[in-house]
């Protein structure tokens, strides 16, 4: 069957980059599934749906279009019912919205399908909370990556800054703790490592050596 490698972990663990990275050194596709729950938390929000609302958020689920595609510079673009959402995707507004929508079973029943679509040859490196446990429970090789709290928080503003987002260290550290405790104690798919995971603490680690001790897991 089609190899895929899952990496899971909290937001700030390193997860998205790391994941491009070695998707692009194996030639292989990438999935980021929180841009799945992060494109339907703002297209709700662009339709004013109630967050409160499950039955009217899972039908925003199956009905927002969603497409990825790599700009000029191969940064990777998001479009949500064919606009370039990107830039608001990446803001912790969205985060939020999509951590609370992530949170109703049958939003994550309905975004199932079109994340195991993603498996095509040569293989596929997915980007996420619940890939190893939930979606790619199968997968061949499995990475749950942390890093401690305040590391996450400085890589997240590090990010955000870079993207001319006004943000300040100690909120965005605040709202990352709250988003994770509600990922990890959610009752569906909470936030939790395979039990067949190679975990890897990135706390201090540079990005090229986790890209290589994460390949150091497939065959050569
Ligand atoms: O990874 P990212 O920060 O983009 O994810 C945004 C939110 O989407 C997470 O906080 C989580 O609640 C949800 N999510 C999820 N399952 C995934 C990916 C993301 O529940 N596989």
């Amino acid at each position: 069957s089609i190899p895929v490698l899952t990496i899971d972990g909290p937001s700030g663990s390193g997860k998205g980059t790391i994941s491009r990275l070695v998707a692009q050194r194996l030639g292989w596709h990438y999935l980021d599934s929180g841009a799945l729950y992060r494109a339907v938390g703002v297209a709700a929000g662009w339709a004013d749906l109630d967050l409160a609302d499950p039955a009217a958020l899972v039908r925003c689920a199956f009905d927002t279009r969603i497409g990825f595609r790599d700009d000029e510079a191969g940064e990777l673009r998001v479009l949500v019912n064919e606009q370039d959402a990107t830039d608001e995707l990446r803001t912790e507004t969205a985060g939020a919205a999509a951590s609370a929508i992530a949170a109703i079973p049958e939003v994550r029943a309905a975004l199932k399908d079109r994340q195991r679509a993603f498996r095509q040859p040569p293989g596929l490196v997915a980007d996420g909370r619940d890939m190893g446990t939930v979606i790619f429970p199968d997968a061949p090789f499995k990475v749950f990556l942390t890093a401690s709290a305040d590391e996450r928080a400085e890589r997240r503003y590090k990010q955000l800054k870079d993207k001319g987002v006004s943000v300040t260290l100690d909120g965005l550290l605040r709202e990352i703790l709250a988003r994770d405790a509600r990922d990890a104690q959610r009752a569906v798919a909470p936030l939790r490592p395979a039990e067949d995971a190679v975990r890897i603490d990135t706390t201090g680690l540079g990005i090229d050596t986790v890209v290589e001790q994460v390949l150091a897991l497939l065959p050569a």
